[in-house]
């Protein structure tokens, strides 16, 4: 009996230029190496993509439709097809972006990081009425989901439509790791690394533990407890088999990341 052999890869072109590109991936994850510049303030190559910002909104088009025919897709969550074209940059494209770059000018007039991305686009000012608030949070959702990927799920989105905000419902629950505050897109969670051996996120004050040889900080007490525990539950108890958990916790790619971007020592979750 035959066997179909069925291929891993597809191939399609981003403006113009050829990708291979691994089949079930996002456009978004097949661009970094290409040249072109996709603004994406929900995503990251740690976590689930979420959709939330449509920022990273493209044009597509695929085999077999009229040439006229295009569709705009939000790149994080469209995943690459044989024979697909994309263009990340095109005069629908850009429209759609200052769309979006208008509503959230309004929403969060506070943040530099939006203001500079609406001027790249050519919005200077909002048309819609500003938000009289300081708050520069856009409801992205990583600090959520990075909470999450690392175990511990302290933070959370509350209320609903327009009133909705995240916070720290179980204070218990947050070991001031800070994978979310690092990884905000828009810098909206306030904290203080280290004043004097202390550090401040979420209304909460954690102890800082030091390195006794090298004077460097470690962390908190309690993300220490919380990587010794997740240890201890996966049954590795001495420094060898840790790294060896490093190792098998790499290859899943999401935690390394995460952990990579908080400057935090040990891969501390296994995502999938
Ligand atoms: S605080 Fe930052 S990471 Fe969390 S939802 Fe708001 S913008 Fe996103
Ligand atoms: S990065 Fe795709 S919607 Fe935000």
């Amino acid at each position: 009996m035959s066997k179909t052999k069925t291929s891993k890869t597809v191939h399609l072109t981003i403006d113009g230029q050829n990708v291979e590109a691994p089949k079930g991936a996002m456009i978004l994850d097949v661009t970094p190496g290409l040249g072109v510049e996709i603004p994406s303030l929900c995503a990251h190559p740690g976590l689930e993509p979420f959709g939330a910002c449509r920022l990273c909104v493209v044009e597509i088009q695929k085999p077999g439709w009229d040439d006229w025919y295009k569709q705009l897709v939000t790149s994080c969550l469209f995943q690459v097809e044989e024979g697909l074209k994309v263009w990340t940059n095109s005069d629908e494209v850009r429209q759609n972006r200052k769309v979006v770059l208008d509503l959230l000018m309004a929403r969060v007039p506070a943040s530099d990081v939006i203001r500079d991305l609406g001027n790249q686009y050519g919005v200077t000012k909002t048309s819609y009425a500003e938000v009289d608030t300081e708050d520069t949070c856009i409801m992205c959702d990583i600090c959520v989901r990075a909470c999450h990927a690392i175990g511990r799920d302290a933070i959370a989105s509350m209320s609903r439509g327009p009133d909705k905000y995240v916070d720290v419902p179980d204070k218990d629950a947050c070991i001031g790791c800070l994978v979310c505050a690092n990884l905000c897109p828009t810098n909206a969670i306030p904290f203080t690394a280290n004043d004097n051996g202390k550090r401040r996120i979420w209304g909460k004050e954690f102890d800082l533990v030091t390195d006794e040889r090298s004077g460097e900080v470690l962390g908190t007490t309690e993300y220490i407890e919380h990587v010794r525990k997740r240890a201890e539950d996966k049954g590795l108890l001495c420094p060898e088999d840790m790294k060896h958990e490093s190792a098998r916790v790499k290859r899943y790619g999401y935690a390394q990341k995460l952990s990579h971007v908080a400057d935090v020592e040990e891969p501390i979750e296994e995502v999938k």
